[in-house]
């Protein structure tokens, strides 16, 4: 398995790199830069006259529990969010009738001490595909500042196709959204189920850090960890997925050699040229018939509505 830089190939062929278990950066899309720029200005917002990446010295974790709680979904909502999201897809080649995008998620890392639970979770060993995400998901992320080695994530490349012991048995896609309706509002706790690999000693750690204006891609199959953050600075990153309705449908997709999770998350993606999500028939017919008292999707509006319930 590789890591490949600016990859000139076909859509087609880049997925099926990203389904072997390769990694690949792009570094020359435009989109990506004004992305990170846009995400900069809203930091500088929240934490001013701070910087981001040293805001965790001047605000307390609770406090910062809090500003992140609120900015987190506005941005993840933002249609301007949204809009630039699709763009750094469009611009990497992948067509926009046939890929599906998930929103975009601001994810942060305090050093150790700091804020480490709920929003700035730190996640364990795991592969997304153990919480319920498709063989065809491709995940996307992006470092707002420097991504540092000691503040970021590292993949265990050799055990992308190597079963490893998990605890994905115990997550349900839907049940997990209900859980986070009641939990919405309690910003500090973190409640959510979060499969991870049992006592995993990986086999290789590669750390892989693009630049701010590049754009790491990889497989939803990959199996990744953050790494505590020892480095002094805050690390800002955002992620978003894809899923190409092609593939979905003719079944390529990473190998999917250890995930015993159920439910599935493929309700989240909508196309990128209409907004429209795939059908439940072929939802049904993919992933089986989900049970009748189902939530099926955690949205902003579920949110709002428990948020106001409570
Ligand atoms: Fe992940």
């Amino acid at each position: 398995m590789s890591v490949f830089v600016d990859l000139d190939v076909s859509a087609d062929e880049l997925r099926q790199t990203l389904y072997d278990g390769n990694l690949v950066i792009l570094t020359r899309l435009t989109a990506v830069s004004e992305f990170v720029d846009y995400t900069r200005n809203q930091l500088a917002e929240l934490f001013k006259p701070h910087d981001p990446e040293h805001a965790h010295e001047h605000f307390e974790p609770a406090e910062m529990a809090k500003m992140l709680g609120s900015w987190k979904p506005r941005f993840i909502h933002a249609e301007r969010s949204k809009r630039l999201v699709c763009n750094i897809i469009t611009e990497a080649g992948l067509p926009a009738e046939q890929t599906h995008f998930d929103v975009p998620k601001p994810r942060t890392s305090f050093p150790t001490g700091h804020l480490t639970t709920g929003v700035a979770f730190a996640f364990p060993w795991h592969r997304d595909v153990w919480y319920s995400a498709p063989a065809q998901q491709i995940n996307w992320w992006l470092p707002i500042f420097a991504a540092r080695a000691d503040n970021s994530m590292s993949f265990d490349l050799p055990c992308f196709n190597q079963a490893v012991p998990n605890s994905s048995d115990a997550f349900d896609y839907y049940r997990n959204n209900a859980q986070r309706l009641t939990t919405a509002t309690q910003i500090t706790k973190e409640q959510q189920a979060r499969p991870g690999a049992i006592d995993h000693k990986p086999v290789d750690e590669q750390v892989v850090l693009p630049a701010p204006g590049a754009v790491l891609l990889f497989s939803g199959a990959q199996l990744h960890t953050s790494i505590p953050n020892t480095s002094g600075r805050a690390r800002y990153s955002v992620d978003f997925r894809t899923v190409d309705a092609s593939d979905l449908m003719a079944g390529r997709g990473a190998p999917l050699v250890d995930a015993y999770c159920t439910g599935t998350a493929i309700r989240d993606f909508h196309n990128i040229a209409d907004g429209s999500g795939f059908d439940e028939e072929t939802i049904t017919r993919l992933f089986g018939a989900p049970p009748p008292d189902a939530m099926l999707v955690f949205s902003a509006t579920e949110a709002e509505r428990s948020a106001k319930a409570i």
